[in-house]
């Protein structure tokens, strides 16, 4: 049965190759000190910085410059933000870059205005905001978080070793987000299969949740299906204009919470993933591929349905002959070949994960109870273990 929900999404989107042009558009609406947030460089080498800055001096803005946002943003990073954005009196918060820059836009400007301790109130009370939360939009380079059209915040604390989401509300999500797919060109592959796995661990991991008979079950399966087609093309011509939109326009649909509505999800991908981040500093996507495999075949007997129905629906399964185990396995290995195919790193130990750290990621686990199998403890270290 659906579930009651509200559904409310507060982003206005921009997309394709003269998407850039609406900003001006979008600038009018704000104040004067725009804080302009990026990473570590990319967006100076591939022009997007000059073109982004161009809009914002013809629109009489002061440009406040907040560069070096680490992926995986931390929690210095985020007070140094909070600070820069005080001292400076912002008016608006654009992000120019991927989920990273997008995530830190986010949890600065629910905590410019307050108070508390932001990582105490956000990300270790998950408190909702209660003060004034400053304008974020966001200019995408790098596709797969779903952050240009959600209110997740993603915020890292190397000392506590936690890594931790926070999905703050509507007025936390961006305002707009221009999305134009010829901006990801530049990324190197590593980062756009990266990518691309999030957008499919996304999809997956509200799918392998909930009875079947949910509409947003068999929207997941067409994003799915899109996802495997356009990955293949577009690693194999990382400029087929088409496959990259379509890659774009699929992350967002795959997390702006749509096929969450009416339905349970499960997310224990994403809790071992970030788990494992938070030890290795790993690339997001490539945590969530290397600890998929040993989860999905941990629960795939108490999920079996659904994992048959992946099989026939998403795979392409022929199901003649076969006992539902053998299908449902079927369609695992399916789904590991296209990860071996797109090069995605399949064991946490290529990504710095060693068997003295197996407890404590453990620990930095966050364990729900939305998917088909609550896990104890000793089933996380197992799966761990697995993953190496
Ligand atoms: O920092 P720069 O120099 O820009 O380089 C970045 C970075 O090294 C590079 N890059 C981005 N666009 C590029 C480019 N390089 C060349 N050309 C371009 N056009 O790519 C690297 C990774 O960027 P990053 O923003 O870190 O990647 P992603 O978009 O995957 O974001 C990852 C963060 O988002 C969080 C993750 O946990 C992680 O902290 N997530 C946020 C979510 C949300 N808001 O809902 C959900 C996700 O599950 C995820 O947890
Ligand atoms: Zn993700």
């Amino acid at each position: 049965m659906l579930g009651n929900f509200s559904y409310c999404n507060a982003t206005k989107l921009y997309f394709g190759q003269d998407s850039l042009n609406y900003l001006g558009e979008e600038l009018k609406k704000y104040g004067k000190n725009v804080q302009l947030i990026y990473g570590g460089g990319s967006i100076k080498k591939n022009g997007i910085f000059d073109a982004v800055v161009d809009i914002l001096k013809k629109n009489g803005k002061n440009i406040i410059e907040d560069g070096g946002v680490m992926p995986n943003p931390t929690v210095e990073k985020l007070y140094e933000g909070v600070k820069i954005a005080r001292e400076n009196n912002v008016d608006l918060l654009l992000a120019v870059g991927g989920g990273s820059c997008c995530d830190y836009a986010k949890a600065v400007s629910v905590s410019i205005h307050c108070d508390d301790d932001p990582w105490q109130k956000y990300f270790v009370r998950f408190e909702e905001p209660t003060c004034k939360i400053v304008p974020v939009g966001c200019v995408l380079t790098m596709v797969g978080t779903g952050s240009e059209m959600n209110g997740g915040s993603v915020i890292t604390n190397h000392k506590e070793k936690l890594k931790v989401g926070h999905a703050f509300g509507e007025d936390a999500m961006p305002k707009f987000s221009i999305l134009n797919p010829t901006f990801t060109y530049s990324l190197p592959e590593r980062q756009m299969v990266s990518g691309i796995y999030d957008i499919f661990s996304h999809i997956c991991e509200q799918y392998f949740s909930g009875n079947d008979d949910n509409t947003s079950d068999y929207i997941a399966e067409a994003l799915m299906k899109s996802l495997i087609h356009s990955s293949l093309i577009a690693k194999r011509n990382p400029q087929n204009y088409e496959a990259r939109s379509n890659i774009m326009w699929t992350a967002t649909w795959a997390l702006n919470t749509l096929i969450a509505k009416g339905k349970t999800t499960d997310w224990m991908v994403h809790m071992l993933g970030q788990a494992v981040g938070a030890y290795t500093d790993a690339t997001h996507g490539m945590t969530l591929a290397a600890v998929s495999l040993p989860y999905y075949r941990h629960i795939m007997p108490y999920g079996l349905h659904k994992f048959v129905r992946f099989a026939k629906e998403v795979w392409g399964v022929n199901p003649d002959g076969k006992t539902d185990k053998a299908i449902a396995d079927e369609g695992l290995l399916k789904l590991e070949n296209w990860m071996n195919s797109l090069g995605l790193v399949l064991r946490i130990s290529e990504l710095g994960a060693t068997e003295d750290m197996i407890e404590g990621i453990a620990d930095a686990t966050f364990i729900l109870d939305g998917g088909y199998k609550v896990l104890s403890k000793d089933e996380v270290i197992q799966i761990l273990k697995e993953s190496m």
